[in-house]
């Protein structure tokens, strides 16, 4: 089958700093990049470089538009239904990597994402049609995502939310929801629980389902992936590799997830392709020039053929 993301497409802005500024102060930092960005972007590429095949619903500017379409499509990325907007300008966002903790900080200005309508999405009626999974994040309107949310329910396709950046969402979106990926800031957001340890990130998925949400995975960076549905949670502990970047861990995540639900695997399995999918792209520099293929990700795996959840 075939996953459908809509969502954002940025430029981004690298620069690795050894600390962070003050506030009036200037440091120097190093290693400037320009490279493609965005998560729904980075999600559209991680799932075509495992293989899959992925259609792109988004918004761009005239700037980068060339380099923007061609890394798509070299990434095995459908890019018909994304519009080259004339009026707006191609969404940009600013990455700050530190060099010693590897975290991230990320400003974005989405440009002509924000521009994204109910048309747009309707002109992708059989980019939908054709696909089993539709893959959503929060970086373009929300009135355009509930939209998505609506009518890839009333098709029959798995939909899954990535509900990041954090934003609160009207109580009736989660309705329209498969799957939600969110980390702990996102969840906090959402279910107001503040994640602790494993038994507050069951008691948040449990707020989750009773909300309407089918499926519930709490991402919590280095400690790895909680899985809560109706009946019962489990935890992924995170694969231990060596971290460069950890800038699109979370596109990988969800982009590994993606590909196996849409591959037919069960949602145990899913998190076991998702989990090694974010690993390898920690390994790597760049939100989507560090996302796995699908043979690395195969090797890694054969390497961790026993990694499975376990019951919190
Ligand atoms: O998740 C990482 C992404 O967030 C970056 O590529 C940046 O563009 C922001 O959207």
């Amino acid at each position: 089958m075939a996953v459908t993301v809509l969502g954002s497409i940025h430029i981004d802005l690298y620069i690795k700093v050894d600390r962070l500024p003050e506030i009036g102060e200037t440091i120097v930092g190093s290693g400037f990049t320009i490279l493609p960005g965005g998560k729904g972007a980075n999600q559209a590429v991680g799932c075509g470089r495992l293989g899959e095949e992925t259609y792109m619903i988004g918004r761009i500017g005239m700037e980068f538009s060339d380099l923007i379409l061609r890394n798509f499509r070299d990434n095995k990325v459908i890019t018909d239904s994304i519009i080259i907007d004339e009026h707006y300008p191609t969404g940009v966002a600013f990455i700050i990597l530190h060099e010693k903790t590897k975290e991230n900080m990320i400003i974005i200005d989405p440009g002509a994402g924000k521009r994204i309508s109910n048309l747009d999405i309707d002109r992708a009626d059989n980019e939908i049609d054709s696909s089993k999974i539709v893959l959503l994040q929060l970086e373009i309107p929300l009135e355009a995502n509930l939209y998505m949310c609506k009518k890839a329910k009333f098709k029959g396709k798995t939909v899954i939310l990535n509900p990041a950046p954090a934003r609160i969402l009207p109580e009736d979106m989660f309705h329209y929801i498969d799957i939600i990926t969110p980390n702990r800031v996102e969840t906090y957001q959402l279910t107001g629980v503040a994640v602790k340890d494993l038994s507050t990130a069951k008691e948040a998925g449990e707020r989750l389902i009773q909300k309407g949400v089918n499926t519930v995975i709490i991402t919590l960076g280095s400690y790895g992936s909680v899985l809560v549905t109706a009946s019962g949670a489990l935890y992924y502990p995170a694969f231990s590799v060596e971290v460069i970047d950890t800038t699109g861990a979370g596109d990988a995540f969800n982009a590994g997830l993606a590909v196996a639900l849409s591959r037919g695997m069960d949602i145990e399995e899913a998190l076991v392709w998702a989990n090694a999918a974010a690993a390898l792209k920690l390994t790597k520099l760049g939100a989507q020039t560090g996302l796995p293929y699908l043979d690395e990700l195969l090797d890694f795996l054969k390497k961790h053929s026993k990694y499975k959840g376990k019951t919190i």
